[in-house]
């Protein structure tokens, strides 16, 4: 069996490629596009025979690593504690990289990555990943939402506990002789008020389990509606309220611009006195000088912290607080996440290397199993439009596209455009495009990007409209799937047609007089270049027609010389859309 490559970062492209088939994958339009199951895509293409090579940096659960290992197409290499330098150094030789968050894989390391298809990280946060750096090379980031929830969740009850109880001050107490039940006094949860910033999967399992201890639990977070947190027995609140009612306050959102130390002096002022913070989620959610400063003054009564802005926390004043409770980043840490998150981006790897399926991907949207069925003909249009206009419009300064017909009024359209900034620049670039970088490639080349999509009925169920303009001009091709999937470019600028788009083609524009189409079919026999078939059309006034004729063999320069020199001849283009036609 030959080795299988992953085609996304460089899907269906001219040559010789042959495409396998896998169980899922469907033909479309005569080319192998991905299907998806479970929200997943697929893409197959096969190459020659060399071991996929994956570095697992931070050390992976024996469960993950056994499904790595099962498969001989992949070697895995587990070095005991590589340093950023080694990473840096040794990163070239792989096309698959796993981390935790120890290792940072940053835009240095990644201009090392020439083979490198895929970060996998063994977790949620992608906070230690330049998802966009790697996303200009085409590299696919992927992460492990969830699979850890539950451990992070129960890690931030077990900080809340200890916080409300001082147990780890009583044990170190104990340990040391002591018997002081005055000094560890606690206080109950029941009634006390919990409020959580960031009601996703880990902020929600633990309001579930406030809940179960009669604790009254608020939320902030912009992005939840009211209705789903009261579904949850969520009271929804602004921050500042979160901030003045809480008696315990539980971060539970990634790292972003907004959420950047939401805990800073300004809002631990607004707190109650007398109040618990607790970070379960990420380091730099909370300025830590200030957090130090209040838990000095006692405003704040104590603080739970299992991530820090620098890790370990070296010299931080925080470790020397009596009234701090730390844990070294172990959210995670129990038996059953780190099995989970381990399985889970074993598998995720090991499917996209070998098979080209994505899941959970950061840095590509994603496509459900339903919508995907009726999406899959369309992403094939939507390629050969945008390679088309790119082969015929080179350089663009402006695209457009537009999205028409029912059909695909209720589909996710943002990967049908970033598949046909991928057909466009393909033909074009050296570098590799993929649909991971093309955006970003589009942006790089100042090429201004208008999407949009229209209820009006074009007279199909579904069509696409890709209108460039660029130094050559102006130009619109539009396309659309018959039944059966069958493509047909319908509309190249003014005139209606119905061409098949594949293979190679030749698009004449002439003055609509007698004997040119017998012209052409001369000359290119002359060039001994065979016609396949051809599409007339011509402009409702009658003065000028179009002709897209399909080719056997692609048609030399002499040839398409020759067919200029016609005085009724206007216009002469060639193009080649898709492997399976060549
Ligand atoms: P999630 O994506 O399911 O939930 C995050 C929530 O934060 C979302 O509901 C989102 O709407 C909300 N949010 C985003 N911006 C916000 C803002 N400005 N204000 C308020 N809410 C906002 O993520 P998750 O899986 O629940 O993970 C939460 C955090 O926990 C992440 O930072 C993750 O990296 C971290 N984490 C830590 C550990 C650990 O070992 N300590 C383990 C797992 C996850
Ligand atoms: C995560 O984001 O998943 C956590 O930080 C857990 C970890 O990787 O240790």
């Amino acid at each position: 069996m030959p080795e299988i490559y992953p085609c996304l970062p460089d899907f269906p492209k001219r040559g010789n490629n042959s495409f396998l088939k896998s169980p899922h994958s469907v033909r479309a339009g005569g080319i192998q596009w991905p299907f998806v199951r479970c929200g997943v895509w697929i893409f197959l293409r096969a190459k020659g025979r060399k071991a996929l090579k994956i570095l697992v940096c931070d050390g992976m659960h024996e469960s993950g690593l056994a499904i790595l290992q099962g498969f001989r197409e992949l070697q895995v290499d587990v070095p005991e504690q590589i340093s950023p330098l080694e990473v840096k150094e040794r990163i070239s030789q792989y096309d698959a990289v796993v981390v935790r968050s120890r290792t940072r894989i940053t835009a240095e390391v990644l201009r090392e990555a020439c083979r490198l298809k895929v970060i996998g990280r063994a977790g949620t946060g992608v906070d230690n990943i330049d998802v966009q750096a790697a996303s200009a090379r085409g590299i696919l980031v992927m992460n492990t939402p969830g699979a850890n929830a539950m451990a992070a969740a129960e890690h931030t009850l077990a900080m809340i506990l200890s916080l409300a109880r001082h147990v780890p001050q009583a044990t170190q107490s104990m340990k040391e002789g002591r018997w002081e039940k005055k000094r560890f006094v606690g206080t109950e949860l029941f009634h006390q008020t919990l409020g959580i910033i960031g009601l996703g999967k880990i902020g929600s399992i633990v309001a579930d389990r406030a809940i179960a201890m009669k604790m009254d639990v608020i939320a902030y977070d912009p992005h939840i509606l009211p209705e789903a947190a009261a579904i949850l027995g969520v009271e929804s609140v602004s921050l500042d309220e979160l901030l003045a009612r809480s008696d315990f306050i539980t971060l539970h959102t990634p790292s972003t611009a907004e959420t950047r130390r939401i805990i800073n002096r300004e809002n631990l002022a607004k707190t109650k006195p007398g109040v618990r913070i607790i970070n379960c989620a990420r380091g730099d959610l909370v300025d830590e000088d200030a957090l130090h400063e209040f838990l000095r003054s006692g405003h704040v009564a104590g603080a739970a912290l299992d991530v820090f802005a620098q890790e370990p926390p070296k010299g931080s004043p925080l470790l020397k607080l009596d009234n701090v409770v730390l844990t070294p980043h172990l959210g995670a840490s129990s038996i059953q996440a780190q099995a989970n998150v381990s399985r889970t981006i074993a598998s995720q790897i090991a499917d996209y290397l070998l098979y080209g399926i994505i899941r959970n991907a950061v840095n590509f949207p994603s496509i459900n199993p339903k919508d995907y069925e009726k999406i899959r003909p369309y992403l094939v249009l939507a390629e050969r439009l945008g390679s088309l206009q790119g082969q015929i419009c080179s350089p663009v300064q402006r695209l457009e596209i537009e999205y028409s017909g029912s059909e695909l009024e209720t589909l996710p359209l943002q990967p049908l455009t970033q598949t046909v900034i991928k057909g466009l620049l393909d033909p074009v670039l050296a570098e590799k495009v993929n649909l991971v970088n093309a955006p970003l490639l589009l942006r790089e080349r100042q090429i201004e990007l208008l999407a949009s999509s229209t209820s009006e009925a074009p007279g199909y169920t579904g069509m696409i409209t890709v209108r460039v303009r660029g130094k050559k001009g102006e130009s619109s091709a539009a396309g659309t799937v018959f039944p059966g999937g069958e493509l047909r470019l319908v509309r190249l600028n003014n005139y209606r047609l119905e061409a098949e788009l594949e293979g190679i083609n030749l698009i004449v524009q002439n003055l609509d007089k007698p004997g040119t189409i017998g012209f052409i079919g001369t000359t290119l026999g002359n060039f001994n270049v065979n016609i396949a078939n051809m599409h007339l059309s011509r402009t409702p006034q009658r003065d000028r027609a179009i002709a897209i004729i399909r080719i056997d063999e692609e048609a030399p320069q002499e040839a398409l010389d020759a067919l200029r020199t016609h005085p009724n001849i206007v216009s002469v283009e060639q193009f080649k859309l898709n492997a399976g036609a060549q």
